[in-house]
């Protein structure tokens, strides 16, 4: 049945004309077995189109070109880097990108103080301690809070005993695993029991000094990390199950060991080749970036907001989530959802409450591109989400809050750097980076500049070039 779907898929898409619908021969049986999905996928006007041609109009009205800058920035690169590679995070940028952002601004700063409103696993935060660098960083998904509150404040941990501890852990059996998740369809039976078995020896792990509370929480972050490798799952990048993935009982053991070895050779790396750094200020805070009052002010921000229609990060981590004890139900982890810049995952209810609510930030573009995704559901018969158009608004409501908070921490002469894509929806494209860098001029700042650093496909249209930028805004 799959087999003749693509066959008349494949057929359709000879008999399509790009942007005048189909050719006379198109057989009416042909059009109507495909799904509603493919039919629209055929006939959208935004085939083979760009967000190049789709941005002229937006460019224009806010007197900016964007620059060609093309550079790798996406997490994958640190997992060969030294404390980065202690949690892969698949939403995570490049360690590199960051470098080359602090070395650009090193000489005007000289001693900057930065942020990351948007922490995640804590890439900012750990580069800038590499340079000695004072830093804070906001993450509001408890898990990742922890992670990178432990990459960035254990290492003065001694790796000999962190490895002791961690070879001598309690084999008795007290923890299982979380039952709000389906634990036994994600692990084989050997492989679950041997994950309970590690973790109940943290658990049972009773510090007695502060560098004890280090190990303890490097030990729960190497438990973190592995949880998916040994698992029947998959994270690319959405969590989903690997059909045909063998995982072998003792992976538990060789992962958890493996993994510790690594953080004891940083840590061991960081004490003598960085050991003037050790004692630089990190400090993550678990808050929403929405309403966090920040009590300091910053010379450089470097972050990487969500998409639109990105991830949802809750349930992508819940696996994580569950074992570490961050969530206990799913009733916990769609509260903690709520509370995150909006993604397509959201239920309804809120979207509902965000219809009514009062002063919203909205301008001309955003309405624009409302009216227009509103039209296209229409014309379309239907979509993902039939409240799209007030998702996107909530996703500006949501950025301008965060924005408005950090534009007001920046010193003078400050930079305020995201890296952000933008987004094809209902055929209606959505210039994000355009539309954060206008809301960084309404908010007093200057557009320095746009830098385009990577081109992207549209999940919806494979054959719509979308774009990955770095928006500068500089506080004059
Ligand atoms: C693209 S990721 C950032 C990744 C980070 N740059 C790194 O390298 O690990 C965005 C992060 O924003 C967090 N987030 C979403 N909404 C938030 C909010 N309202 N306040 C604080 N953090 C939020 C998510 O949990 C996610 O970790």
């Amino acid at each position: 049945m799959k087999k003749r779907m693509i066959q008349i898929y494949e057929d359709a898409l000879e008999l399509y004309v790009p942007n005048g619908g189909y050719s006379m021969n198109a057989s009416e049986s042909v059009v109507r077995d495909l799904t509603a999905r493919q039919l629209n996928i055929l006939r959208s006007p935004k085939n083979n189109g760009s967000a190049i041609s789709d941005s002229k109009e937006y460019l224009a009205q806010l007197g900016v070109d964007i620059i060609n800058n093309p550079q790798p920035i996406q997490f994958l690169p640190n997992t060969n880097e030294p404390v980065h590679r202690w949690s892969p995070y698949v939403q995570g940028f490049s360690a590199k990108f960051v470098q080359r952002t602090l070395s650009k601004y090193m000489r005007e700063y000289k001693r900057p103080v930065i942020l990351d409103p948007f922490a995640g696993s804590g890439t900012v935060p750990v580069q800038c301690k590499l340079n000695g660098y004072e830093s804070y960083g906001v993450e509001l998904m408890p898990l990742m809070h922890f992670i990178a509150n432990t990459k960035v404040n254990s290492w003065t941990t001694n790796p000999e005993a962190l490895l002791n501890v961690a070879r001598h852990l309690s084999s008795r059996r007290t923890f299982e695993a979380p039952d709000f998740l389906r634990s036994q369809k994600q692990f084989n039976a050997g492989v679950l029991a041997n994950l309970e078995r590690i973790k109940s020896g943290i658990d049972s792990f009773e510090p007695a000094s502060e560098q004890d509370k280090q190990i303890k929480d490097l030990m729960l972050l190497a438990f973190a990390a592995i949880l998916i490798d040994c698992s029947n799952l998959k994270r690319s990048p959405c969590l989903g199950y690997s059909a045909g993935k063998v995982v072998e009982d003792n992976a538990p053991f060789d992962l958890f060991a493996r993994k510790i070895e690594e953080i004891a050779e940083d840590l061991w790396l960081l004490q003598n080749w960085y050991s003037n750094v050790l004692g630089t200020k990190s400090e993550i805070t678990l808050a929403n970036s929405m309403e966090y009052e920040h009590l300091t002010a910053y010379d450089l921000v470097i972050t990487s907001p969500p998409y639109i229609n990105g991830l949802d990060y809750v349930m992508n981590y819940k696996i994580e989530m569950g074992w570490l004890g961050f969530a206990r139900s799913h009733k916990e982890l769609k509260k903690l959802k709520d509370g995150m810049v909006v993604c397509d995952n959201v239920s309804k209810g809120l979207i509902y409450e965000f219809v009514s609510k009062e002063n919203r930030y909205t301008n001309d573009w955003i309405e624009k591109i409302k009216e227009e995704i509103n039209r296209n559901i229409v014309r379309r018969g239907g979509y993902r989400r039939s409240d799209m158009a007030e998702i996107v608004h909530k996703y500006f409501d949501d950025m301008y809050r965060v924005m408005q908070k950090v534009a007001g921490a920046l010193n003078k002469g400050g930079r305020f750097i995201l890296v952000i894509g933008d987004s094809l929806i209902a055929d209606v494209y959505v210039p994000t980076d355009l539309i954060l860098a206008r809301i960084g001029k309404e908010l007093g700042l200057t557009i320095e500049s746009i830098e385009k650093a990577r081109t992207r496909r549209s999940g919806q249209i494979r054959s719509y070039q979308l774009r990955e930028t770095i928006v500068t805004l500089l506080k004059e």
